[in-house]
């Protein structure tokens, strides 16, 4: 399973590049605004930091201003993966884009039938958004299993790539059902390595090591 990190904040994405966590980079307008900074120099500075897929997302709704848009962020580098939203225009777009031999990324799905579409143009990722379905009182999870499942019926080749994840327990479930990329903000996936018994087991080491009054080395 890949790990994306859902973040425009370099600073963090090299922090944890450098712990072998990071296969990929996902943003969003939101995200982009966060970071404070421009998208191209934001996106140049990922790419620069980061080989996989980094997802940088058009803004226009309209298929002619998303192919336009398409090309600008394409031109940053060539691990920029376009993200287009789950539309008609959307998936006019990726069909196109993909055609140009670039990654696409389809964002904002919420149900099967849309991640049928997206594999059906052909798109490099599909993006369910996981949390934002828990936040309205349905599970999340049942759609990835879904989308696991037409998948593999037809064996399609767009990779589910498990969004919108807000707990350490949407990765695990993510694993369990066999997704092939989960992002997930800084902070979720530094947590996926915390356990008490890790903490106290390592705490009851050290105390008895210092008692041996040894050294290594
Ligand atoms: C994914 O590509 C999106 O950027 C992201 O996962 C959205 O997450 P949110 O629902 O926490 O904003």
């Amino acid at each position: 399973m890949k790990f994306f990190v859902d973040t425009a904040d370099v600073k963090e994405i090299k922090e944890l590049a450098g712990l072998g966590l990071v296969d990929g980079v996902t943003t969003n307008p939101s995200l982009i605004l966060k970071s404070g900074g421009n998208i191209a120099e934001v996106t140049k500075q990922i790419c620069d930091i980061v080989d996989g897929p980094v997802s940088a997302e058009v803004v226009a709704t309209e298929y002619k201003e998303m192919m336009r848009e398409a090309k600008i962020l394409a031109k940053i580098a060539d691990n920029v993966c376009i993200k287009v939203p789950l539309t008609l225009d959307g998936l006019k777009a990726c069909r196109d884009i993909r055609s140009d031999g670039r990654d696409v990324n389809v964002t904002l799905c919420f149900s099967a039938n849309q991640a049928l579409l997206a594999a059906k143009a052909g798109a490099t990722f599909i993006s369910p958004f996981v949390g934002r379905i828990d936040d309205t009182g349905s599970d999340g999870m049942e759609l990835i299993a879904e989308i696991k499942q037409i998948y593999d019926n037809y064996d399609f080749d767009t990779e589910i790539l498990v969004a919108s994840v807000r707990t350490v327990n949407h990765v695990k479930q993510a694993a369990l059902i066999g997704a092939d990329v989960v992002t997930a903000p800084p902070a979720t996936l530094r947590a996926l390595v915390s356990h008490p018994l890790t903490d106290k087991g390592l705490a009851a080491f050290l105390a008895d090591w210092a008692k041996t009054g040894q050294k290594i080395g």
